[in-house]
């Protein structure tokens, strides 16, 4: 019973034990690059690269909490956490309106080297608590780049499973479907893009608000959720490629277009083979 047990909770500890680690290494890589503390200021605001965040990047610091500042102060039921703590006044730190209008979770791009599973996790954390960029976000990218087992690091390997953790598909599941985007970007290699579909087909999410919806066509199960777009984007991914006997994305992709009729404009960064959209509202 007992070793059961144990085999149960494991992939749970590990998980926890996982982000630890990593958030550990975040916590020295930060020590290193700012030997006086850790940033105050939640990392995916300093991912954003909002001009307001930094050019008063100094400020924000020497708050007692910059998080709450940034992420309630905005919110009217929180007015006297602004008024207490932060002193953000006197530091003439008005918040601009825009300031979550972009969010992003990505580890793909220039300048940031962080394993994908634990920083997609670690960012998502930090937007679930913060009310203002819930409420406040627009244009929401996730770009995730997964190492997976082209390390030979035993440590490494195990921050970047072959699948994504559970926790995370929740985590995003609960700040999608929290969220009243209007444009999704969404960048999930081909071969983990499923479980994301499957995970967030069964907990029936909707993002009714969204108008663009930008993915690679391997991430099509995402247009019938966003049933109200009326610009679909289709950026082209060398990890797409089909395995025999799977059906062709760029088709699904088509398929599921039909689930979203207010499309007006289909943007590809392909040629695409037209006898594809025969019978479908692209037809030319
Ligand atoms: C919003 O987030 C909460 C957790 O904070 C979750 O329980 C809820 O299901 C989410 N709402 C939607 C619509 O996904
Ligand atoms: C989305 O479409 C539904 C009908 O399918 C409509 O009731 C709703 O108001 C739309 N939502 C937005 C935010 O446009
Ligand atoms: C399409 O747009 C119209 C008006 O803009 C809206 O009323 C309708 O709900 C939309 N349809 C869907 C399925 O979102």
């Amino acid at each position: 019973m007992k070793p059961i047990l144990i085999l149960m909770l494991f992939p749970i500890f590990s998980l926890a034990w996982q982000v630890k680690v990593w958030q550990l290494r975040e916590n020295v890589q930060s020590f290193f690059s700012n030997p006086y503390k850790k940033s105050r200021v939640p990392q995916f605001m300093l991912d954003s690269k909002h001009p307001w965040i930094l050019e008063n990047q100094k400020k924000l610091e020497k708050l007692s909490d910059a998080e709450s500042y940034l992420c309630f102060s905005s919110q009217e039921h929180t007015i006297d956490v602004n008024q207490k703590k932060s002193g953000g006044e006197e530091n003439e730190l008005g918040i601009p309106p825009d300031l979550f209008d972009y969010l992003e979770i990505d580890n793909s791009r220039g300048g940031i080297s962080r394993p994908g599973w634990p920083n997609a996790l670690l960012r998502a954390q930090e937007i679930q608590r913060c009310p203002a960029a819930l409420s406040q976000v627009k244009t929401f990218k996730t770009g995730i780049y997964v190492y997976d087992s082209k390390y030979s690091d035993w440590d490494k390997r195990v921050l970047e499973p072959p699948r994504p953790p559970r926790e995370l598909l929740d985590l995003f599941g609960d700040v999608l479907g929290n969220m009243s985007l209007e444009t999704l970007k969404w960048d999930i290699p081909g071969q983990y893009a499923h479980y994301f579909g499957e995970h967030f087909v069964n907990r029936g999410l909707t993002l009714p608000s969204a108008k663009t919806l930008e993915i690679s066509s391997i991430n099509h199960f995402l247009v019938p959720m966003c049933s109200n777009i009326t610009e679909l984007v289709c950026r082209r991914r060398w990890g797409d490629y089909i395995n025999k006997g799977d059906e062709d994305p760029e088709l699904l992709l088509i398929k599921a277009s039909m689930f979203a009729p207010n499309i007006t404009r289909l943007g590809m960064e392909w040629e695409f083979d037209e006898s594809k959209v025969q019978g479908t509202q692209f037809q030319a």
